[in-house]
């Protein structure tokens, strides 16, 4: 092989791992959480009126479950879901919950739902509220525990 086309080679391979670094690091400023503040106190309390009605018969009024149902706040739930996404969670309760009748609930009051839900986990509220698709729940991360820098 000419060295030429050898440094050649060497240029492409480094060139390579520097926009590959340099992609990484913008994606990890980038990565947002549930504890980024990711839904509203308003949206909360809207949720919390509609998982009275729609969810607590079976998940608890105090979200920690029932007979048959999983509990939706504390370790046991927040470590099930961790490193899964909240579109995951979210595509989760809007396909097979309320358990049985689904579309009784719409997409919306999920979505207040699901805040309230982060709420009870303590997971703080912050400016804007939780969107209620999946495709831009799914940027957000759900981490049991914050995530470190
Ligand atoms: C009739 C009882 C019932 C109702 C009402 C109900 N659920 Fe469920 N839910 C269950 C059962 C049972 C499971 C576990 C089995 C399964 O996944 O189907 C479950 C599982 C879940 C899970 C998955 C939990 C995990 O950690 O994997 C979520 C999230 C959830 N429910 C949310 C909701 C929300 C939000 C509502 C209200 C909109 C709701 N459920 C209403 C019975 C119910």
């Amino acid at each position: 092989m000419r060295t030429s086309t050898l440094l050649f080679g060497m240029v492409v391979v480094l060139a390579v791992i520097a926009v590959c670094g340099a992609g990484a690091g913008v994606l990890a400023s980038q990565a947002r959480s549930v504890w980024d503040g990711v839904y509203t106190v308003e949206q909360a309390q809207r949720g919390a009126v509609l998982y009275v009605e729609a969810c607590a018969e079976c998940h608890g009024p105090d979200l920690s479950g029932g007979e048959m149902s999983p509990g939706l706040a504390g370790g046991e739930f927040a470590w099930n879901w961790n490193g899964l996404s909240v579109g995951d969670l979210f595509e989760r309760l809007r396909v097979s919950m309320p358990q049985g009748v689904p579309g009784s609930v719409n997409r919306q009051d999920k979505a207040d739902i699901l805040a309230y839900m982060f709420e009870m986990n303590g997971f703080p509220a912050g400016e804007s509220e939780l969107a209620n698709r999946t495709a831009l729940l799914a940027g957000i991360a759900f981490a049991a525990e914050p995530l470190q820098n």
